[in-house]
């Protein structure tokens, strides 16, 4: 394939943002936009006259216009569109949590796999370059065994009491802070130690909603070997951006990674990495990055444009698959299954 007609379901945030980015991919075509919004329906009519519009993204997927879509829409309704589009032969790439069902996320792994359809989960952070040194280092075995980890997600994204509204407001929607961020770090230590071996313990708390979680706390182990404490927070007010922390603990050293770099302590020099004894600082912007086009960050760009080159090309998505973005979804509802007992 040397063109790859792609379709975007959901042009809410989300999919304007990957509509700017993908339409900047040499080798796609933008063919098609479903909305259920007049508001958004009405703005894709003025400025995007030459995608093909419509109101049911059901009409888009039985089209024939598009080889790939990008499913943008409340969380929700990520199994059926994904479930069609994989009937119709169609590529798709899915914003994340990935459904709210685990049964839901094997089954459309399952369909994906036995029709060798590219797949893929926005699961973004796989694609930013702090964390893809730190797993390098990670399997290099630089800090030796990895004990334990601690990891941080906070963000200012509920920071005073409102009346709930919207799909964000309830859990069956895929609301609430665990699914909406805590995905993200479940998720991140998936791509780092594989998948988790066992789940202690999760706690739920309100802050200022009424209806959801606003934080959540969870003791998981991965490797039969490796604690990890993950704690998430929708309403700390004194972030301005989210903020992703990491923290490493292994026999050799430790590793500390957020979103603007990385701090290494070495007990003894490593030769391979070069780096001495100590501690050694790498702010992001020293890492290599190849994005051709900056749109929120460059995770965003290399993770849609890695979809998009594996469509072209007819092989396996890098970014997270359906298969690792269901062993996210079956942490998430233990998560919720544990803090319910
Ligand atoms: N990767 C990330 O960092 C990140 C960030 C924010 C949101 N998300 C995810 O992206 C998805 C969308 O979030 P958002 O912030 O863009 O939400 P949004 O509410 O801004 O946009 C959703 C859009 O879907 C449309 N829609 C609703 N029902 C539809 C239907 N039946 N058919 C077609 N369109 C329909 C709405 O009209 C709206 O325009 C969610 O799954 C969310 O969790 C991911």
């Amino acid at each position: 394939m040397d063109k790859v007609r792609v379709g975007i379901i959901g042009f809410g945030r989300m999919g304007i943002t990957h509509y700017s980015i993908i339409n900047t991919h040499p080798a796609v075509e933008m063919t098609a936009i479903a909305d259920t919004s007049s508001t958004m329906l009405n703005m894709i009519k003025k400025y995007l006259p030459a995608v093909k519009m419509f109101e049911d993204y059901k009409d888009l997927l039985n089209s024939g216009l598009v080889d790939a879509v990008i499913i943008c829409t409340p969380s929700i309704l990520h199994y059926d569109a994904c479930k069609l589009a994989g009937e119709n032969g169609i590529a798709v790439f899915c914003e994340k949590p990935f459904t709210t069902s685990p049964a839901q996320a094997l089954e459309l792994a399952d369909l994906f796999e036995g029709k060798g359809l590219v797949n893929q989960v926005g699961y973004v952070y796989r694609f930013d370059v702090v964390f893809n040194k730190v797993k390098e280092y990670l399997q290099a075995g630089l800090i030796g065994d990895i004990c334990h980890v601690n990891a941080q997600f906070l963000s200012a994204t509920i920071s005073s009491a409102r009346p709930a509204k919207g799909w964000r407001a309830k859990r069956e929607n895929g609301g609430g802070a665990t699914y909406e961020m805590g995905s993200h770090v479940f998720d991140l230590m998936n791509f780092f130690l594989g998948k988790q071996t066992k789940v202690y313990g999760s706690l739920l708390n309100k802050v200022y909603s009424d209806s959801v979680e606003d934080v959540c706390s969870v003791d998981v182990q991965y490797n039969n070997t490796t604690s990890c404490s993950m704690h998430v927070n929708w309403s700390d007010y004194t972030y301005r951006k989210p903020m992703l922390k990491l923290d490493f603990h292994g026999t050799k050293g430790k590793i500390q990674a957020d979103l603007y770099g990385l701090k290494v302590f070495l007990r003894e020099e490593n030769k391979q990495f070069n780096l001495p004894e100590g501690w050694t600082s790498t702010p992001m912007n020293m890492l290599p990055d190849p994005c051709p086009y900056y749109v929120r960050g460059t995770s965003f760009t290399n993770q849609l444009y890695a979809f998009a080159d594996a469509v072209l090309a007819n092989k396996k998505s890098t970014g997270c698959s359906f298969r690792e973005a269901a062993e996210t979804q079956e942490l998430i509802h233990t998560i919720f299954e544990n803090n319910e007992k």
